[in-house]
């Protein structure tokens, strides 16, 4: 299969979503035709939210110039909503976006290794879990295993971070990095090691951020102002945890402590306290900010 035309993206959360959205949008009108998009959740609710996440953000796609109607409509009809995975059995690509649970994300690749074409390859949207550890559910297909780590707001962000495993052989490398271009994105390899580049950098940034709150450095909207007016960061460090949700961050430094073995990764006390009073950034509508609730 040299050719993408279709993929599934299983699970419609936020990353989900935005993957399967942005899959569709960058190839609607495109010489090669689209990238047909067989959006996968196993709750209804997800899928409905996720429809109107894409026709919401391809109505202001419009309204901006960023693109024509008919541009719209051919992406908005390229999207697929199923709740069930054999539905898209047919298709070339797949990628799961899931919860971030070991236990979930093997089960999700056995039905995946199930599901689709030998050649297919099996990815993974994961901010942390080992791409090696996903690939062992799969055994001898090990080597169609690749994470494909992209970042939130997926429609915006550039980057795609392409972890390869232990395993994955270099044509799967060299497909993702072509499937992740022709999806508008600029991909960067990395290795497989805890938090890979990206979050093994950002998260003990985060996390300082937090200790120098915690020592009465600087309040944290002046932590951010410092970040933002000094670093030129689109938000401050502490904005953009409560942005990413503050159990991700404690997740992503614990499996980089107890990867690395080094407490040096160890979330600082005050960001597990706000996980522990319930406050995980805007998804809860509190964390390090107060947020308004969602419409
Ligand atoms: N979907 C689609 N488009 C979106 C969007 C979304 N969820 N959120 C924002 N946008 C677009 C909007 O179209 C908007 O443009 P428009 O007003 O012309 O339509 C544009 O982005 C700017 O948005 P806003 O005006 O609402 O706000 P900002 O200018 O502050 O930008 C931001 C918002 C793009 C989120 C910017 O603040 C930013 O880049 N922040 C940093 C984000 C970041 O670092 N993400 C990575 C997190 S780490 C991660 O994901 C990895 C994981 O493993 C932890």
């Amino acid at each position: 299969m040299s050719q993408v035309r279709s993929i599934a993206v299983i699970g419609a959360g936020t990353m989900g979503s935005g993957i399967a959205l942005t899959a569709a949008t960058a190839t609607a009108a495109g010489s090669r035709g689209g990238i047909k998009v067989f959006q996968i959740d196993v709750s209804a609710e997800q899928l409905q939210r996720a429809r109107t996440y894409h026709e919401k953000t391809l109505k202001r796609n419009v309204e901006k110039s960023r693109m024509t109607q008919a541009q719209a409509e051919e992406a908005m009809a390229l999207v697929s909503y199923h709740s069930d995975l054999a539905e898209a059995a047919d298709a070339d690509w797949a990628v799961e976006a899931v919860m971030e649970d070991i236990d979930l994300k093997k089960a999700v690749f056995g039905k995946m290794q199930a599901t689709f074409r030998p050649d297919v390859v099996l990815a993974t949207n994961t901010s942390s879990i080992s791409i090696t550890e996903l690939a062992a559910a799969v055994g001898a297909d090990a080597p169609r295993v690749v994470g494909m780590h992209f970042f939130n707001p997926v429609p915006v962000m550039k980057l795609v971070e392409v972890i390869k495993g232990r395993q994955t052989s270099e044509e799967t490398t060299r497909r993702t990095i072509e499937l992740a271009k022709l999806m508008g994105k600029s991909p960067v390899p990395a290795n497989d090691r805890p938090g890979f580049v990206s979050n093994r950098v950002l998260m003990p940034l985060i996390n300082e951020a937090f200790y120098a709150w915690a020592e009465g450095v600087a309040e944290p909207r002046h932590i951010d102002e410092i970040m933002t007016l000094g670093c030129n960061f689109p938000m401050g460090p502490l904005r953009l945890a409560d942005y990413i949700g503050l159990d991700v961050c404690v997740m992503i430094l614990n499996v980089m402590r107890e990867g690395f073995g080094n407490d040096k990764y160890a979330p600082c006390p005050k960001l597990v306290e706000l996980v522990e009073q319930g406050r995980l950034g805007d998804k809860s509508g509190s964390g390090v900010y107060e947020y308004p609730p969602r419409s």
